[in-house]
C-alpha cells in the first residue's frame, strides 16, 4: 500500500490530507493508471481512523476524474497522461506545483521543426534598445535608491502610472494603493490564498489554467469544476454551488478561448454580489481582441468591490520579466497590510524601467505594434487551416489572444492526433491536464498558439500537419 500521512497538526482535515495525497500520487504517476485502490475497510484499518473521512476523500476523488468505480470490482485510479518513468514515480508530490511552462508543454520528446507553443510571444518584436535605455535611464535618475530595499506592495509611483493605464486600456478602475505589484499569476494566487479566511470552495472553470488551481488545491481549498460552454462557464451549475469564490478568464477564456458577453457578465456580478463572494478576473491577454468591440474588464464593472483583477505582463511585453499586478477590492487591501510580510515584489529597477517605458508612450506605441503583428499572425493561421483542413476542422475560440482551439473531426485520440504530428515535426497541445475530469466525451481539441512563430514557419507547420493528418478523417 502506498503511504499516507496524517497529521492533527495540519490545518488540514483528514478528509482533505487523505484527498490531496491519494490525488497527487495518481497525478504523478506513483500510482498508476488502472490501479485498484485500497477498499476502505483495509484503508480504515491500516490507517486506524473511521471510515468517514475515507469515503469523503473518495467521492471527492470519483467526483473530480481521478478514480472511477467499477461495480462489484473496486475503485481504479485514473490518469490519462503518458505513463512517468520510474524516476519520475519515485518524486515526492512537490513537483505538482508545475511552473507555467511545464504546465503547457506535451511530454513527447522529440526535437520538432515547427512548435505551436502557445505560451510563446514575438521574439523579433522586442523593443531591446528602447528598454535598454529605459533601463539605462533608471541607473541615472534613480542612482540613490538603487541599493535600498523598494515598497513590498510595487513602487508607488509605477502603480500610479499602471493605474492610469488600466483605467484607459482595460476600463479597470482603481487607485495605485489597490495594485500589487508581483512576479506573475502564482505569486498572485499566493496571497490570495493567504486572504481569503472563511473561503473553502472556490468555482473553477472546467476546462480551467492548472498553475492556478494547482496553487488552490496545494493551499487547501475545495474546487468546484464548473463546465465551460459558448457564452463561459455555466451560470447555472455556479448558481447551484457553494462556492464562494470563482476564478474566470473572461476575455479570452483558457484554453477554449470563449468571450464572456456583456450579459453574463452582469449576472456573474449580481451571484457575486448575492453571496458576497470574490470573483477573480485573470485578464492575461486582454490587450489582444481580433473581431467586434473590446469588451470592458469586469472589473470595471463591478460597483460591489466584489472583482479581483490580474493582469501581466508576459504576453504583451515579455514573459522572461516576470512580473504582473494584481487589483485589489478596498476590503482586501486592507487585510493584505495585517499580513504585509506576505509581499515581496519584483526588481525595483524593472519596476521603474517599465514605469518609464509607458510614461513616455512607448507602451501604447508597443501594444499598438503588438496588436497589428497579432492580428496579421492570426488571420494568416485561420486562413492556413481553412484552406488545407476545409471542414476537417472547427475553429473556436478565436476572437482574442495568442492561441486558437482546434476541434479535429476524427475518430482519433488527442495523443494519436499528437504523435501523428510529432512524427512529421510538428508541435501541437492538447491541453489534457487542463481539465479536473479528463474523460472528455466528442471530438477532439487541439490548441494551437501563433504568437512566437513567424508566417513562413506556421504556413510549413500547417502543411506538414496536413501531411501528418491525411488519413484521420472520418
Ligand atoms: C490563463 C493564464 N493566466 C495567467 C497567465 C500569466 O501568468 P504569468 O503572469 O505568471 O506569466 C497566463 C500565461 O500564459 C495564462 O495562460
Amino acid at each position: 500500500m502506498f503511504d499516507i500521512i496524517l497529521s492533527d497538526q495540519l490545518q488540514h482535515s483528514l478528509y482533505m490530507q487523505l484527498y490531496m495525497q491519494i490525488r497527487n500520487y495518481i497525478r504523478s504517476g506513483v500510482i498508476i493508471n488502472g490501479t485498484r485502490l485500497p477498499s476502505i475497510r483495509a484503508l480504515q484499518v491500516h490507517l486506524n481512523i473511521s471510515k468517514t473521512p475515507i469515503e469523503t476523500a473518495y467521492q471527492m476523488l470519483i467526483a473530480e476524474g481521478y478514480v472511477v468505480s467499477r461495480p462489484r470490482s473496486g475503485l481504479y485510479a485514473v490518469n490519462a497522461h503518458e505513463k512517468k518513468s520510474s524516476s519520475q514515480k519515485n518524486n515526492n508530490s512537490s513537483h505538482l506545483l508545475l511552473d507555467l511552462q511545464q504546465s503547457i508543454r506535451t511530454p513527447i520528446p522529440q526535437n520538432y521543426r515547427i512548435d505551436f507553443d502557445p505560451s510563446s510571444v514575438d521574439r523579433d518584436m522586442f523593443p531591446i534598445r528602447t528598454w535598454r535605455k529605459m533601463l539605462n535611464g533608471v541607473m541615472e535618475n534613480f542612482a540613490g535608491s538603487i541599493c535600498q530595499y523598494g515598497d513590498p506592495q510595487g513602487e508607488y509611483s509605477f502603480r500610479s502610472v499602471l493605474s492610469d493605464y488600466l483605467r484607459n486600456s482595460r476600463g479597470v478602475i482603481c487607485s495605485p494603493e489597490q495594485i500589487v505589484i508581483g512576479s506573475g499569476i502564482s505569486y498572485s494566487i499566493g496571497i490570495l490564498s493567504k486572504l481569503f479566511s472563511g473561503i473553502q470552495h472556490i468555482a473553477f472553470e472546467e476546462p480551467g489554467f492548472e498553475p492556478v488551481r494547482e496553487q488552490f488545491i496545494l493551499n487547501g481549498f475545495h474546487l468546484i469544476p464548473i463546465s465551460i460552454y459558448d457564452k463561459g462557464l455555466s451560470l447555472d451549475e455556479l448558481e447551484k454551488s457553494e462556492a464562494q469564490t470563482v476564478y474566470v478568464t473572461p476575455s479570452h477564456q483558457f484554453p477554449t478561448g470563449v468571450v464572456i458577453p456583456y450579459a453574463e457578465r452582469e449576472y456573474l456580478l449580481n451571484w457575486a454580489n448575492s453571496r458576497n463572494a470574490y470573483i477573480i478576473e485573470d485578464d492575461y491577454d486582454g490587450e489582444f481582441r481580433y473581431f467586434g468591440k473590446p469588451i470592458p474588464s469586469l472589473q470595471g464593472l463591478d460597483r460591489q468591490g466584489r472583482v479581483i483583477y490580474i493582469g501581466t505582463f508576459s504576453k504583451a511585453f515579455s514573459p522572461a520579466l516576470r512580473m504582473n499586478y494584481m487589483v485589489l477590492p478596498m476590503e482586501l487591501i486592507r487585510k493584505m497590510r495585517t499580513l504585509h510580510y506576505l509581499l515581496f515584489s519584483p526588481s525595483r529597477i524593472e519596476q521603474w524601467a517599465m514605469q518609464s517605458f509607458i510614461e513616455q508612450g512607448h507602451w501604447y506605441r508597443h501594444i499598438r505594434r503588438m496588436r497589428n503583428t497579432y492580428r496579421k499572425k492570426h488571420h494568416r493561421l485561420l486562413e492556413l487551416l481553412h484552406i488545407h483542413f476545409t471542414e476537417g476542422i472547427e475553429i473556436t475560440g478565436h476572437s482574442a489572444g495568442l492561441h486558437i482551439q482546434a476541434i479535429v473531426k476524427s475518430r482519433e485520440t488527442v495523443e494519436d492526433l499528437l504523435k501523428l504530428a510529432a512524427n512529421e515535426g510538428v508541435r501541437v497541445y492538447d491541453f489534457l491536464q487542463m481539465w479536473m475530469n479528463q474523460n472528455q466525451s466528442g471530438y477532439p481539441k487541439i490548441y494551437l498558439g501563433f504568437g512566437g512563430i513567424n508566417e513562413n514557419d506556421m504556413e510549413t507547420g500547417i502543411l506538414l500537419l496536413k501531411k501528418a493528418w491525411s488519413r484521420i478523417w472520418d
